[in-house]
């Protein structure tokens, strides 16, 4: 199957080629959309949205306005408009009716997917910057189960890092389960992994320009 379009042509070359990796990563009719985080992308976010998470510091409301500002677009592609995606208390975000989805951002970029209920019946993205995993921080992410196959050996600990964060944000909305670094077990080379709860998720990455997962538990 064809992976589908981006909504609306990016502007920047960062965006456009990264837009590009995702649309290559999609499939099933999931849709993807990526943006550099802007100045003022704050203003995105509508008041629902907004309220429902008050607390949050400038550049992290920014960053959400930027991934509801992507959310929006794909979702008016399908034809579903004036809808609010708010979070819920769990910092899931909510989305219509008969809609699965999920929003990430790094420092830089937003990213977000979204997908009618259907064969996918759940979906998780992550972006990070395509940079070596801190050690530190290495050695709380991989664990003995995780297998990372052909993947850059450079950039294999930011990949299982951003696997894992796609694949809970895809097994939380159905488990409700809150989940740990080593409560999932990633085959990136299968484009699978499996959570301590037995939930098998498939997985896509790229690498360039940034380091992205799309995660999504088939029906
Ligand atoms: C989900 C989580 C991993 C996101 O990590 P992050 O580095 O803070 O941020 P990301 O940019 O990757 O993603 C943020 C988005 O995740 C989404 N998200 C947050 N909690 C979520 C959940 N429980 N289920 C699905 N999506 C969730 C939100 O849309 C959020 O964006 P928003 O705040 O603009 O609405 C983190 O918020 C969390 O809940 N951690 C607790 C469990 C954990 O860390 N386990 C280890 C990883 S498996």
């Amino acid at each position: 199957m064809m992976p589908a379009a981006n909504p609306s042509p990016p502007d920047l070359p960062e965006e456009r080629a990264l837009a590009q990796a995702l649309a290559a990563l999609a499939s099933n009719g999931i849709r993807t959309g990526c943006r550099l985080i802007r100045e003022g992308d704050e203003t995105h976010l509508l008041p629902e949205e907004a309220r429902s998470s008050p607390a949050r510091q400038p550049a992290m409301r920014r960053a959400s306005g930027a991934a509801r500002w992507i959310a929006h677009r794909l979702l008016a592609d399908l034809g579903i408009k004036n809808v609010t995606l708010p979070r819920a208390p769990s910092g899931a975000p909510v989305w219509p009716d008969g809609i699965i989805g999920s929003l990430a951002h790094d420092d830089d970029m937003a990213v977000a997917a979204v997908a009618t209920v259907g064969r996918i019946l759940s979906l998780g993205i992550d972006v990070e910057p395509a940079l070596p995993l801190p050690d530190d921080i290495f050695g709380i992410v991989v664990t003995a189960a995780d297998r990372t196959g052909a993947a850059d050996p450079r950039l294999a600990g930011r990949i299982l890092f951003a696997a894992k964060e796609a694949v809970y944000k895809a097994a939380y909305p159905l488990d409700r389960e809150v989940l740990g670094y080593e409560d999932i077990a990633v085959n990136l080379d299968a484009g699978r992994a499996t959570t301590k709860t037995g939930r098998g998720v498939s997985l896509a990455y790229c690498v360039a320009p940034r380091v992205a997962v799309l995660a999504f538990v088939r029906e």
